[in-house]
Protein backbone atom coordinates (compact mmCIF):
# COMPACT_ATOMS: atom_id res chain seq x y z
CA UNK A 1 0.00 0.00 0.00
CA UNK A 2 3.10 2.71 0.53
CA UNK A 3 6.64 2.09 0.83
CA UNK A 4 7.27 5.05 2.60
CA UNK A 5 6.19 7.08 5.72
CA UNK A 6 6.64 10.67 6.10
CA UNK A 7 9.87 11.36 9.02
CA UNK A 8 11.84 8.58 6.04
CA UNK A 9 11.69 11.23 3.94
CA UNK A 10 14.65 13.47 3.05
CA UNK A 11 16.24 15.76 0.44
CA UNK A 12 17.71 12.34 -0.74
CA UNK A 13 14.38 11.32 -2.04
CA UNK A 14 14.22 14.24 -4.26
CA UNK A 15 13.22 13.02 -7.86
CA UNK A 16 12.00 9.77 -6.32
CA UNK A 17 9.03 8.57 -7.05
CA UNK A 18 7.26 7.25 -3.42
CA UNK A 19 3.95 6.08 -2.30
CA UNK A 20 2.27 7.59 0.84
CA UNK A 21 -0.76 6.63 3.26
CA UNK A 22 -2.58 8.83 6.02
CA UNK A 23 -4.89 11.48 6.63
CA UNK A 24 -5.12 15.09 5.15
CA UNK A 25 -4.52 17.26 7.72
CA UNK A 26 -5.48 20.73 6.10
CA UNK A 27 -6.07 21.74 2.46
CA UNK A 28 -5.18 25.16 1.18
CA UNK A 29 -6.03 26.51 -2.36
CA UNK A 30 -3.21 28.71 -3.85
CA UNK A 31 -4.19 30.24 -7.19
CA UNK A 32 -4.63 27.17 -8.99
CA UNK A 33 -2.36 24.74 -6.98
CA UNK A 34 -3.93 22.86 -4.28
CA UNK A 35 -1.64 21.97 -0.90
CA UNK A 36 -2.32 19.36 1.36
CA UNK A 37 -0.52 18.71 4.55
CA UNK A 38 -0.66 14.76 4.79
CA UNK A 39 0.16 13.78 8.08
CA UNK A 40 0.82 9.90 9.04
CA UNK A 41 1.62 8.45 12.60
CA UNK A 42 5.31 9.85 11.53
CA UNK A 43 4.67 13.54 10.96
CA UNK A 44 3.75 15.47 7.69
CA UNK A 45 4.16 15.99 4.04
CA UNK A 46 2.91 18.64 1.89
CA UNK A 47 1.32 17.43 -1.27
CA UNK A 48 0.73 19.41 -4.24
CA UNK A 49 -1.87 19.10 -7.06
CA UNK A 50 -1.35 21.03 -10.47
CA UNK A 51 -4.60 21.10 -12.77
CA UNK A 52 -2.14 20.19 -15.86
CA UNK A 53 -1.55 16.52 -14.04
CA UNK A 54 -5.09 15.92 -15.08
CA UNK A 55 -8.31 17.52 -14.26
CA UNK A 56 -9.82 14.55 -12.37
CA UNK A 57 -7.43 13.78 -9.78
CA UNK A 58 -7.15 17.95 -9.55
CA UNK A 59 -10.99 17.44 -9.22
CA UNK A 60 -10.70 14.73 -6.33
CA UNK A 61 -8.03 16.89 -4.61
CA UNK A 62 -10.64 19.84 -4.34
CA UNK A 63 -12.94 17.56 -2.68
CA UNK A 64 -10.92 16.59 0.25
CA UNK A 65 -12.23 17.17 3.34
CA UNK A 66 -9.74 17.20 6.31
CA UNK A 67 -8.87 14.19 8.15
CA UNK A 68 -10.03 11.86 5.09
CA UNK A 69 -7.92 8.67 4.84
CA UNK A 70 -6.01 8.87 1.31
CA UNK A 71 -2.93 7.01 -0.66
CA UNK A 72 -0.79 9.05 -3.03
CA UNK A 73 1.72 7.94 -4.85
CA UNK A 74 4.22 11.05 -6.94
CA UNK A 75 7.31 12.66 -7.11
CA UNK A 76 9.43 14.12 -4.27
CA UNK A 77 10.50 17.52 -5.01
CA UNK A 78 12.11 20.39 -3.60
CA UNK A 79 10.00 22.73 -2.57
CA UNK A 80 10.94 26.76 -3.36
CA UNK A 81 13.12 28.15 -1.10
CA UNK A 82 10.59 30.65 -0.04
CA UNK A 83 7.91 27.94 1.17
CA UNK A 84 10.67 26.08 3.52
CA UNK A 85 9.22 25.00 6.77
CA UNK A 86 12.14 25.00 9.28
CA UNK A 87 9.22 23.37 11.65
CA UNK A 88 9.09 20.05 9.81
CA UNK A 89 11.83 17.68 8.95
CA UNK A 90 10.00 17.58 5.93
CA UNK A 91 9.99 20.87 5.42
CA UNK A 92 12.11 21.27 2.67
CA UNK A 93 10.31 18.76 0.30
CA UNK A 94 7.03 18.21 -1.14
CA UNK A 95 5.37 15.77 -3.26
CA UNK A 96 3.72 16.21 -6.67
CA UNK A 97 0.71 14.11 -6.73
CA UNK A 98 0.16 11.85 -9.65
CA UNK A 99 -2.36 8.98 -8.30
CA UNK A 100 -4.56 9.58 -5.49
CA UNK A 101 -7.19 7.10 -3.91
CA UNK A 102 -9.35 7.77 -1.13
CA UNK A 103 -9.35 5.32 1.12
CA UNK A 104 -12.17 6.61 3.59
CA UNK A 105 -14.02 9.42 3.36
CA UNK A 106 -15.25 11.65 6.01
CA UNK A 107 -19.08 11.63 7.31
CA UNK A 108 -20.72 14.19 8.77
CA UNK A 109 -19.11 16.79 10.94
CA UNK A 110 -16.14 16.16 13.40
CA UNK A 111 -16.97 17.31 16.47
CA UNK A 112 -13.58 19.54 16.82
CA UNK A 113 -10.92 19.99 14.38
CA UNK A 114 -7.93 17.60 14.71
CA UNK A 115 -5.25 19.48 12.55
CA UNK A 116 -5.48 22.44 15.00
CA UNK A 117 -4.02 21.25 18.46
CA UNK A 118 -5.81 23.58 20.60
CA UNK A 119 -6.26 21.86 23.59
CA UNK A 120 -7.45 24.51 25.62
CA UNK A 121 -10.44 24.72 23.56
CA UNK A 122 -11.73 21.68 23.30
CA UNK A 123 -13.41 20.61 25.79
CA UNK A 124 -12.48 17.29 27.62
CA UNK A 125 -15.58 16.00 27.90
CA UNK A 126 -15.17 15.72 23.84
CA UNK A 127 -11.15 14.61 23.91
CA UNK A 128 -12.45 12.05 25.96
CA UNK A 129 -15.78 10.86 24.03
CA UNK A 130 -13.50 11.00 20.83
CA UNK A 131 -10.63 9.59 21.97
CA UNK A 132 -9.06 8.48 18.48
CA UNK A 133 -9.21 11.99 17.29
CA UNK A 134 -7.50 13.46 19.86
CA UNK A 135 -4.72 10.92 19.89
CA UNK A 136 -4.65 11.37 16.35
CA UNK A 137 -4.01 15.28 17.71
CA UNK A 138 -0.26 13.30 18.21
CA UNK A 139 0.26 14.44 21.75
CA UNK A 140 -1.49 11.80 23.59
CA UNK A 141 -0.06 9.47 20.97
CA UNK A 142 3.48 10.99 22.53
CA UNK A 143 2.66 10.67 25.84
CA UNK A 144 1.05 7.07 26.07
CA UNK A 145 4.81 6.19 24.09
CA UNK A 146 6.67 7.84 26.71
CA UNK A 147 4.37 5.34 29.44
CA UNK A 148 5.64 2.48 27.39
CA UNK A 149 8.84 3.82 27.87
CA UNK A 150 8.41 4.17 31.95
CA UNK A 151 7.37 0.68 31.63
CA UNK A 152 10.02 -0.63 29.44
CA UNK A 153 12.65 0.87 31.49
CA UNK A 154 10.82 -0.75 34.79
CA UNK A 155 10.64 -3.84 33.27
CA UNK A 156 14.33 -4.61 32.30
CA UNK A 157 15.38 -3.34 35.40
CA UNK A 158 13.34 -5.62 37.51
CA UNK A 159 13.89 -8.63 35.12
CA UNK A 160 18.08 -8.02 35.60
CA UNK A 161 17.68 -8.23 39.11
CA UNK A 162 15.78 -11.32 39.48
CA UNK A 163 12.14 -10.46 39.61
CA UNK A 164 9.59 -12.57 37.83
CA UNK A 165 5.98 -10.72 36.28
CA UNK A 166 3.33 -12.58 37.53
CA UNK A 167 -0.42 -11.62 36.96
CA UNK A 168 -2.78 -11.58 39.54
CA UNK A 169 -6.68 -12.29 39.63
CA UNK A 170 -9.52 -9.31 39.04
CA UNK A 171 -12.19 -11.31 39.69
CA UNK A 172 -11.43 -11.57 43.34
CA UNK A 173 -12.38 -10.94 46.92
CA UNK A 174 -12.09 -7.44 47.92
CA UNK A 175 -8.64 -6.08 49.78
CA UNK A 176 -9.16 -3.08 51.71
CA UNK A 177 -6.81 0.34 50.47
CA UNK A 178 -9.43 2.53 51.72
CA UNK A 179 -12.18 2.66 48.75
CA UNK A 180 -15.29 1.55 47.69
CA UNK A 181 -15.40 -1.86 45.71
CA UNK A 182 -16.07 -2.00 42.21
CA UNK A 183 -18.02 -5.94 42.09
CA UNK A 184 -18.80 -8.07 40.01
CA UNK A 185 -22.14 -10.18 40.10
CA UNK A 186 -21.59 -14.32 39.91
CA UNK A 187 -24.00 -15.93 37.65
CA UNK A 188 -23.03 -19.35 39.10
CA UNK A 189 -22.75 -18.72 42.63
CA UNK A 190 -26.13 -16.68 43.21
CA UNK A 191 -26.31 -13.98 45.06
CA UNK A 192 -22.35 -13.47 45.74
CA UNK A 193 -20.01 -11.04 43.87
CA UNK A 194 -16.05 -10.86 43.47
CA UNK A 195 -14.54 -7.29 44.00
CA UNK A 196 -12.17 -6.08 41.34
CA UNK A 197 -8.86 -5.60 43.18
CA UNK A 198 -8.23 -2.14 44.96
CA UNK A 199 -4.66 -3.46 44.19
CA UNK A 200 -2.67 -6.89 44.70
CA UNK A 201 -1.89 -6.59 47.84
CA UNK A 202 -3.08 -10.10 49.08
CA UNK A 203 -1.95 -12.19 45.98
CA UNK A 204 1.70 -10.19 46.15
CA UNK A 205 2.04 -11.27 49.29
CA UNK A 206 1.06 -15.04 48.72
CA UNK A 207 3.78 -15.20 46.00
CA UNK A 208 5.92 -14.06 48.87
CA UNK A 209 4.50 -17.32 51.04
CA UNK A 210 4.65 -19.54 47.90
CA UNK A 211 8.68 -18.79 47.83
CA UNK A 212 8.89 -17.03 44.27
CA UNK A 213 11.24 -14.21 45.78
CA UNK A 214 10.57 -11.26 44.14
CA UNK A 215 7.50 -10.32 42.48
CA UNK A 216 6.61 -7.27 40.15
CA UNK A 217 3.49 -6.36 38.29
CA UNK A 218 2.11 -3.87 35.89
CA UNK A 219 -0.92 -4.38 37.77
CA UNK A 220 -4.68 -2.61 36.71
CA UNK A 221 -6.47 -1.39 40.53
CA UNK A 222 -9.82 -0.63 40.39
CA UNK A 223 -11.10 1.84 43.72
CA UNK A 224 -14.54 3.77 43.47
CA UNK A 225 -14.05 6.73 45.03
CA UNK A 226 -14.31 10.01 44.44
CA UNK A 227 -11.96 11.99 41.96
CA UNK A 228 -9.25 14.06 41.28
CA UNK A 229 -7.52 15.23 38.71
CA UNK A 230 -4.27 13.04 39.93
CA UNK A 231 -7.16 9.85 40.42
CA UNK A 232 -8.90 7.65 38.22
CA UNK A 233 -11.54 4.76 39.02
CA UNK A 234 -9.20 2.40 37.34
CA UNK A 235 -5.12 2.47 37.02
CA UNK A 236 -2.42 1.04 37.01
CA UNK A 237 0.30 0.57 39.54
CA UNK A 238 4.10 -0.57 39.32
CA UNK A 239 3.87 -3.24 42.14
CA UNK A 240 6.48 -4.64 43.57
CA UNK A 241 7.33 -7.48 46.58
CA UNK A 242 10.79 -8.78 47.74
CA UNK A 243 10.98 -11.75 50.53
CA UNK A 244 13.75 -11.79 53.46
CA UNK A 245 13.91 -7.86 52.75
CA UNK A 246 13.94 -4.96 55.19
CA UNK A 247 12.56 -1.39 54.95
CA UNK A 248 16.18 0.29 54.30
CA UNK A 249 17.08 -2.07 51.78
CA UNK A 250 13.52 -1.40 50.01
CA UNK A 251 14.14 2.23 50.28
CA UNK A 252 17.31 1.78 48.36
CA UNK A 253 16.21 -0.20 46.03
CA UNK A 254 13.31 1.68 44.75
CA UNK A 255 15.56 4.78 44.85
CA UNK A 256 17.47 3.20 42.24
CA UNK A 257 14.66 1.94 40.32
CA UNK A 258 13.49 5.48 39.85
CA UNK A 259 17.09 7.01 39.32
CA UNK A 260 17.11 4.33 36.31
CA UNK A 261 13.46 5.60 34.84
CA UNK A 262 14.41 9.02 35.19
CA UNK A 263 18.14 8.92 33.47
CA UNK A 264 16.91 6.50 30.83
CA UNK A 265 13.53 8.39 29.88
CA UNK A 266 14.68 12.36 30.90
CA UNK A 267 18.33 11.68 30.48
CA UNK A 268 18.04 13.14 33.91
CA UNK A 269 20.68 11.87 36.62
CA UNK A 270 18.78 11.79 40.34
CA UNK A 271 22.64 11.40 41.91
CA UNK A 272 21.39 12.21 45.23
CA UNK A 273 20.04 10.11 47.92
CA UNK A 274 16.37 11.21 48.72
CA UNK A 275 15.76 12.95 51.52
CA UNK A 276 13.48 11.58 54.07
CA UNK A 277 10.81 12.77 56.55
CA UNK A 278 8.95 11.20 59.24
CA UNK A 279 4.97 11.16 58.98
CA UNK A 280 5.01 13.33 62.33
CA UNK A 281 7.38 16.63 61.08
CA UNK A 282 5.61 16.32 58.01
CA UNK A 283 1.74 16.80 59.82
CA UNK A 284 3.27 19.22 61.82
CA UNK A 285 4.99 21.31 60.02
CA UNK A 286 3.14 20.75 56.46
CA UNK A 287 -0.08 19.57 57.41
CA UNK A 288 -0.37 16.71 54.96
CA UNK A 289 1.95 13.61 54.51
CA UNK A 290 2.59 14.39 51.34
CA UNK A 291 4.49 17.53 51.65
CA UNK A 292 5.34 20.21 48.86
CA UNK A 293 9.62 21.13 50.44
CA UNK A 294 9.51 23.11 47.01
CA UNK A 295 9.00 25.99 48.91
CA UNK A 296 8.48 27.26 52.59
CA UNK A 297 5.45 28.66 54.29
CA UNK A 298 5.52 26.16 57.22
CA UNK A 299 2.51 25.86 59.62
CA UNK A 300 3.10 26.72 62.92
CA UNK A 301 1.49 26.09 65.75
CA UNK A 302 0.38 28.71 67.80
CA UNK A 303 -1.77 26.73 70.12
CA UNK A 304 -0.23 27.96 73.34
CA UNK A 305 0.23 31.93 72.24
CA UNK A 306 -3.19 32.48 71.15
CA UNK A 307 -5.36 29.89 72.98
CA UNK A 308 -5.68 31.91 75.50
CA UNK A 309 -6.44 35.35 74.47
CA UNK A 310 -10.43 35.09 74.67
CA UNK A 311 -11.26 35.22 71.32
CA UNK A 312 -14.17 32.35 71.39
CA UNK A 313 -12.73 30.39 68.24
CA UNK A 314 -9.32 29.89 69.11
CA UNK A 315 -10.39 29.25 72.64
CA UNK A 316 -12.97 26.14 71.76
CA UNK A 317 -10.50 24.98 69.18
CA UNK A 318 -7.81 24.48 72.23
CA UNK A 319 -10.50 23.54 74.47
CA UNK A 320 -11.84 20.90 72.24
CA UNK A 321 -8.49 19.26 72.07
CA UNK A 322 -7.29 21.41 68.81
CA UNK A 323 -5.31 23.60 67.18
CA UNK A 324 -4.31 27.07 66.40
CA UNK A 325 -1.92 27.41 63.74
CA UNK A 326 -0.55 29.72 60.77
CA UNK A 327 1.53 30.62 57.32
CA UNK A 328 3.44 33.20 57.19
CA UNK A 329 3.64 34.67 53.54
CA UNK A 330 5.90 36.55 53.01
CA UNK A 331 4.98 40.44 52.01
CA UNK A 332 1.86 38.89 51.55
CA UNK A 333 0.05 42.30 52.35
CA UNK A 334 0.80 43.99 49.20
CA UNK A 335 0.40 40.60 47.53
CA UNK A 336 -3.16 39.72 48.74
CA UNK A 337 -5.97 42.26 49.10
CA UNK A 338 -8.56 41.70 52.63
CA UNK A 339 -11.33 40.62 49.80
CA UNK A 340 -9.31 37.24 49.27
CA UNK A 341 -9.07 36.42 52.73
CA UNK A 342 -12.53 37.31 54.34
CA UNK A 343 -15.73 35.32 54.06
CA UNK A 344 -16.62 35.25 49.76
CA UNK A 345 -12.70 35.51 48.66
CA UNK A 346 -10.93 32.60 47.14
CA UNK A 347 -8.48 31.93 49.06
CA UNK A 348 -11.09 31.96 52.50
CA UNK A 349 -13.09 29.48 49.54
CA UNK A 350 -9.71 27.11 49.70
CA UNK A 351 -9.64 26.89 53.24
CA UNK A 352 -13.76 26.37 53.66
CA UNK A 353 -13.59 24.07 50.62
CA UNK A 354 -11.22 21.79 53.02
CA UNK A 355 -13.47 21.63 55.69
CA UNK A 356 -12.39 24.94 57.98
CA UNK A 357 -15.16 26.93 59.19
CA UNK A 358 -13.31 30.12 57.98
CA UNK A 359 -9.65 31.81 57.65
CA UNK A 360 -8.44 34.22 60.31
CA UNK A 361 -5.51 37.00 59.08
CA UNK A 362 -2.83 39.30 60.97
CA UNK A 363 -1.09 41.81 58.43
CA UNK A 364 2.18 42.63 60.14
CA UNK A 365 2.50 46.25 59.82
CA UNK A 366 5.08 48.66 60.91
CA UNK A 367 5.00 49.06 64.38
CA UNK A 368 1.41 47.90 64.60
CA UNK A 369 -1.04 45.11 62.76
CA UNK A 370 -4.22 44.81 61.18
CA UNK A 371 -6.57 41.94 62.15
CA UNK A 372 -10.40 41.71 62.42
CA UNK A 373 -11.60 43.33 65.59
CA UNK A 374 -12.54 40.50 67.76
CA UNK A 375 -9.05 39.03 67.47
CA UNK A 376 -7.25 42.38 67.89
CA UNK A 377 -9.13 43.66 71.05
CA UNK A 378 -7.34 40.49 72.81
CA UNK A 379 -4.04 41.21 71.84
CA UNK A 380 -1.40 43.08 73.62
CA UNK A 381 2.17 43.64 72.78
CA UNK A 382 4.14 40.72 74.63
CA UNK A 383 1.68 38.23 72.55
CA UNK A 384 2.10 39.80 69.40
CA UNK A 385 6.04 39.93 70.23
CA UNK A 386 5.32 35.96 70.97
CA UNK A 387 3.62 35.46 67.68
CA UNK A 388 5.94 37.64 65.53
CA UNK A 389 8.76 35.38 67.17
CA UNK A 390 7.62 32.02 66.09
CA UNK A 391 6.17 32.58 62.87
CA UNK A 392 9.15 35.22 61.87
CA UNK A 393 7.11 37.87 60.59
CA UNK A 394 8.30 41.20 59.68
CA UNK A 395 6.79 44.44 58.48
CA UNK A 396 4.84 43.24 55.25
CA UNK A 397 4.02 39.96 56.17
CA UNK A 398 0.62 38.27 56.26
CA UNK A 399 0.07 35.44 58.79
CA UNK A 400 -3.35 32.82 57.66
CA UNK A 401 -4.90 31.54 60.69
CA UNK A 402 -7.13 28.26 60.96
CA UNK A 403 -8.64 26.88 64.24
CA UNK A 404 -10.14 24.17 64.98
CA UNK A 405 -9.94 19.70 64.98
CA UNK A 406 -6.52 19.76 63.87
CA UNK A 407 -6.89 17.04 61.07
CA UNK A 408 -9.43 20.58 59.71
CA UNK A 409 -6.39 22.74 60.52
CA UNK A 410 -3.97 21.02 58.50
CA UNK A 411 -5.79 20.24 55.70
CA UNK A 412 -6.98 23.59 55.00
CA UNK A 413 -3.77 25.12 55.30
CA UNK A 414 -2.27 22.96 53.10
CA UNK A 415 -4.54 23.30 51.05
CA UNK A 416 -4.02 27.35 51.21
CA UNK A 417 -0.13 26.67 51.70
CA UNK A 418 -0.36 25.41 47.94
CA UNK A 419 -2.64 27.45 46.55
CA UNK A 420 -0.56 30.63 47.45
CA UNK A 421 2.43 29.16 45.99
CA UNK A 422 1.35 28.41 42.89
CA UNK A 423 -0.28 32.01 42.49
CA UNK A 424 2.90 33.70 43.72
CA UNK A 425 4.97 31.29 41.83
CA UNK A 426 7.09 30.30 45.16
CA UNK A 427 8.25 27.17 43.82
CA UNK A 428 12.06 26.94 43.55
CA UNK A 429 13.01 26.14 39.78
CA UNK A 430 15.70 24.77 40.96
CA UNK A 431 13.95 22.25 43.06
CA UNK A 432 12.55 20.61 39.74
CA UNK A 433 12.50 16.69 40.84
CA UNK A 434 12.08 17.52 44.48
CA UNK A 435 11.62 13.89 45.84
CA UNK A 436 10.95 12.84 49.46
CA UNK A 437 10.36 9.68 51.67
CA UNK A 438 8.03 9.86 54.26
CA UNK A 439 8.35 7.33 57.07
CA UNK A 440 7.23 6.25 60.49
CA UNK A 441 3.52 6.08 59.75
CA UNK A 442 1.25 5.49 62.63
CA UNK A 443 -0.32 1.88 62.79
CA UNK A 444 -4.00 3.95 63.21
CA UNK A 445 -5.72 6.52 62.44
CA UNK A 446 -8.94 7.48 64.46
CA UNK A 447 -12.34 7.25 62.54
CA UNK A 448 -14.21 10.01 64.71
CA UNK A 449 -17.36 9.36 62.93
CA UNK A 450 -17.58 5.28 63.44
CA UNK A 451 -15.39 6.35 66.44
CA UNK A 452 -12.99 3.13 65.93
CA UNK A 453 -9.32 2.57 64.50
CA UNK A 454 -8.21 2.58 61.07
CA UNK A 455 -5.09 1.56 59.37
CA UNK A 456 -3.22 4.28 58.05
CA UNK A 457 -2.11 2.38 55.06
CA UNK A 458 -3.40 -0.87 55.44
CA UNK A 459 -4.10 -3.62 57.66
CA UNK A 460 -1.05 -5.72 56.96
CA UNK A 461 1.86 -2.52 57.47
CA UNK A 462 4.14 -3.98 59.93
CA UNK A 463 4.81 -2.11 63.05
CA UNK A 464 7.78 -1.15 64.18
CA UNK A 465 9.85 -2.87 67.19
CA UNK A 466 6.89 -4.58 68.50
CA UNK A 467 5.83 -7.77 69.00
CA UNK A 468 2.34 -9.64 69.47
CA UNK A 469 3.75 -10.32 73.09
CA UNK A 470 4.49 -6.91 73.94
CA UNK A 471 1.30 -5.65 72.40
CA UNK A 472 -0.37 -8.34 74.99
CA UNK A 473 1.69 -6.74 78.16
CA UNK A 474 0.36 -3.17 76.65
CA UNK A 475 -2.63 -3.07 74.64
CA UNK A 476 -1.86 0.61 74.08
CA UNK A 477 1.48 -0.10 72.67
CA UNK A 478 0.32 -1.30 69.56
CA UNK A 479 -2.15 1.55 68.64
CA UNK A 480 0.54 4.13 69.28
CA UNK A 481 2.77 2.53 67.43
CA UNK A 482 4.58 3.30 64.20
CA UNK A 483 4.31 1.06 60.71
CA UNK A 484 6.83 -0.10 59.09
CA UNK A 485 5.96 2.08 56.25
CA UNK A 486 6.84 4.19 53.53
CA UNK A 487 5.53 6.77 50.96
CA UNK A 488 7.72 8.50 47.85
CA UNK A 489 6.75 12.02 46.88
CA UNK A 490 7.45 13.82 44.37
CA UNK A 491 6.77 17.53 44.23
CA UNK A 492 3.46 17.34 46.59
CA UNK A 493 2.42 14.70 45.14
CA UNK A 494 1.94 10.26 46.21
CA UNK A 495 4.04 8.97 44.23
CA UNK A 496 3.92 5.42 45.65
CA UNK A 497 3.89 3.81 48.97
CA UNK A 498 4.17 0.08 50.46
CA UNK A 499 5.56 -1.37 54.04
CA UNK A 500 7.22 -4.39 56.07
CA UNK A 501 4.22 -6.74 56.34
CA UNK A 502 3.12 -8.90 59.18
CA UNK A 503 3.86 -12.43 58.47
CA UNK A 504 3.44 -13.10 61.65
CA UNK A 505 -0.52 -14.60 62.39
CA UNK A 506 -0.75 -13.76 65.74
CA UNK A 507 0.08 -10.40 64.97
CA UNK A 508 -2.19 -10.49 61.66
CA UNK A 509 -5.13 -11.43 63.85
CA UNK A 510 -4.69 -8.45 66.14
CA UNK A 511 -4.30 -5.78 63.95
CA UNK A 512 -7.52 -6.86 62.09
CA UNK A 513 -9.14 -6.55 65.49
CA UNK A 514 -8.10 -3.58 66.52
CA UNK A 515 -9.86 -2.16 63.07
CA UNK A 516 -12.70 -3.55 64.12
CA UNK A 517 -12.70 -6.85 62.70
CA UNK A 518 -14.48 -9.67 65.09
CA UNK A 519 -13.17 -13.19 64.39
CA UNK A 520 -15.19 -14.45 62.79
CA UNK A 521 -15.05 -11.44 60.06
CA UNK A 522 -11.60 -11.89 60.03
CA UNK A 523 -11.95 -15.98 59.63
CA UNK A 524 -14.54 -15.40 56.55
CA UNK A 525 -12.75 -12.18 55.32
CA UNK A 526 -8.97 -13.25 55.58
CA UNK A 527 -9.40 -16.64 57.11
CA UNK A 528 -7.08 -17.59 53.81
CA UNK A 529 -4.76 -15.54 54.48
CA UNK A 530 -3.96 -16.06 58.33
CA UNK A 531 -4.28 -19.44 57.14
CA UNK A 532 -1.43 -18.73 54.64
CA UNK A 533 0.96 -17.02 57.31
CA UNK A 534 0.51 -20.19 59.33
CA UNK A 535 2.19 -22.56 57.00
CA UNK A 536 5.94 -20.92 56.41
CA UNK A 537 5.61 -17.13 55.86
CA UNK A 538 8.87 -15.72 54.84
CA UNK A 539 8.95 -11.91 56.06
CA UNK A 540 8.77 -9.68 53.22
CA UNK A 541 7.55 -6.23 51.86
CA UNK A 542 7.29 -4.04 49.23
CA UNK A 543 5.78 -1.25 47.42
CA UNK A 544 3.47 -0.05 44.58
CA UNK A 545 3.96 2.79 42.53
CA UNK A 546 1.14 4.99 40.84
CA UNK A 547 1.86 4.60 37.02
CA UNK A 548 -0.02 6.99 35.57
CA UNK A 549 1.06 9.68 37.65
CA UNK A 550 5.22 8.85 37.37
CA UNK A 551 4.03 9.33 34.28
CA UNK A 552 2.30 12.48 34.57
CA UNK A 553 5.25 14.12 36.13
CA UNK A 554 7.47 12.64 33.64
CA UNK A 555 5.42 14.28 31.15
CA UNK A 556 5.01 17.64 33.09
CA UNK A 557 1.04 17.46 32.45
CA UNK A 558 -1.50 18.12 35.12
CA UNK A 559 -3.82 15.35 35.07
CA UNK A 560 -3.31 11.43 34.76
CA UNK A 561 -5.84 11.47 32.23
CA UNK A 562 -3.60 13.23 30.06
CA UNK A 563 -1.45 9.60 30.36
CA UNK A 564 -3.94 7.14 30.13
CA UNK A 565 -5.34 5.87 26.41
CA UNK A 566 -9.19 6.19 27.40
CA UNK A 567 -9.58 7.27 30.87
CA UNK A 568 -12.97 8.53 32.42
CA UNK A 569 -14.11 11.40 32.96
CA UNK A 570 -14.85 13.54 36.43
CA UNK A 571 -17.98 11.44 36.77
CA UNK A 572 -16.12 7.46 36.42
CA UNK A 573 -17.86 7.63 33.20
CA UNK A 574 -16.36 6.27 29.87
CA UNK A 575 -17.80 8.41 27.86
CA UNK A 576 -16.65 7.26 24.51
CA UNK A 577 -18.53 3.77 25.15
CA UNK A 578 -21.14 5.34 26.75
CA UNK A 579 -20.34 3.04 30.54
CA UNK A 580 -21.73 2.63 33.03
CA UNK A 581 -25.04 1.37 30.87
CA UNK A 582 -27.91 -0.65 31.32
CA UNK A 583 -27.63 -3.96 30.85
CA UNK A 584 -30.54 -6.15 29.09
CA UNK A 585 -33.23 -7.93 31.17
CA UNK A 586 -32.41 -10.95 30.45
CA UNK A 587 -28.50 -10.46 31.57
CA UNK A 588 -30.39 -9.36 34.90
CA UNK A 589 -32.20 -12.89 35.19
CA UNK A 590 -29.49 -15.06 34.66
CA UNK A 591 -27.68 -13.09 37.58
CA UNK A 592 -30.46 -13.19 39.54
CA UNK A 593 -30.48 -9.63 40.10
CA UNK A 594 -33.42 -7.13 40.12
CA UNK A 595 -32.95 -3.34 40.22
CA UNK A 596 -34.92 -0.97 42.51
CA UNK A 597 -34.02 2.49 42.84
CA UNK A 598 -34.95 4.37 45.23
CA UNK A 599 -35.92 8.22 44.34
P1 LIG B 1 -1.52 2.76 47.73
O1 LIG B 1 -2.96 2.70 48.04
O2 LIG B 1 -0.71 3.84 48.38
O3 LIG B 1 -0.77 1.41 48.10
O4 LIG B 1 -1.35 2.88 46.16
C1 LIG B 1 -0.07 2.93 45.57
C2 LIG B 1 0.00 4.09 44.59
O5 LIG B 1 -1.01 3.98 43.60
C3 LIG B 1 -1.38 5.27 43.16
N1 LIG B 1 -2.85 5.42 43.29
C4 LIG B 1 -3.65 5.92 42.33
N2 LIG B 1 -3.37 6.40 41.11
C5 LIG B 1 -4.41 6.82 40.36
N3 LIG B 1 -5.70 6.77 40.73
C6 LIG B 1 -6.03 6.29 41.96
N4 LIG B 1 -7.33 6.23 42.31
C7 LIG B 1 -4.98 5.84 42.82
N5 LIG B 1 -4.94 5.31 44.06
C8 LIG B 1 -3.64 5.06 44.33
C9 LIG B 1 -0.65 6.27 44.01
C10 LIG B 1 -0.25 5.45 45.21
O6 LIG B 1 0.90 5.93 45.83
N6 LIG B 1 -1.03 -2.20 48.16
C11 LIG B 1 -0.44 -0.93 48.48
C12 LIG B 1 1.02 -0.88 48.05
C13 LIG B 1 1.92 -1.68 48.95
O7 LIG B 1 1.76 -1.61 50.19
O8 LIG B 1 2.83 -2.31 48.39
C14 LIG B 1 -1.20 0.16 47.75
O9 LIG B 1 -2.02 -0.07 46.90
O10 LIG B 1 0.49 6.73 43.31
Amino acid sequence: MRNKICEELNTSDIGKSVDLCGWVDRRRDHGGVIFIDLRDHSGFLQLTFNPEDGETIFKRAESLRNETVIRVSGIVNKRPIESINPNLSTGKLELNVKELIILNQIKGNLPFPVSIHDYENTKEELRIKYRYLDLRRGKLINNLKTRHKIIKVAREFLDLKGFTEVETPLLTKSTPEGARDFLVPSRLSKGEFFALPQSPQLFKQLLMIGGLNKYYQIAKCFRDEDLRADRQPEFTQLDIEMSFINEEQIIEFNEKLIKKIWKEVLNIDLDRNFPRMTWKEAMKNYGTDRPDTRYEMLLKDVGNILGEIGFNIFTKAIKNGGSIKCITVKNGNSKISNVRIKPGGDIFQVAQDAGAGGLAFIKVKENDIETIGAIKNNLNESIISKLLEITSAENGDLILLGAGKTEVVNQSLDRVRQYIAKELNLIDVNKRWNFLWITDFPMFEKNEDENRLEALHHPFCCPKNITIKDSNDDEDLLEKSTAQAYDLVLNGLELGGGSIRIHESRMQKEILKKVGLSDEEIKEKFGFLIEALEMGAPPHGGIAFGLDRITMLILGEDSIRETIAFPKNQQSKCLLTDAPSNVSNSQLKELDIEITIEE
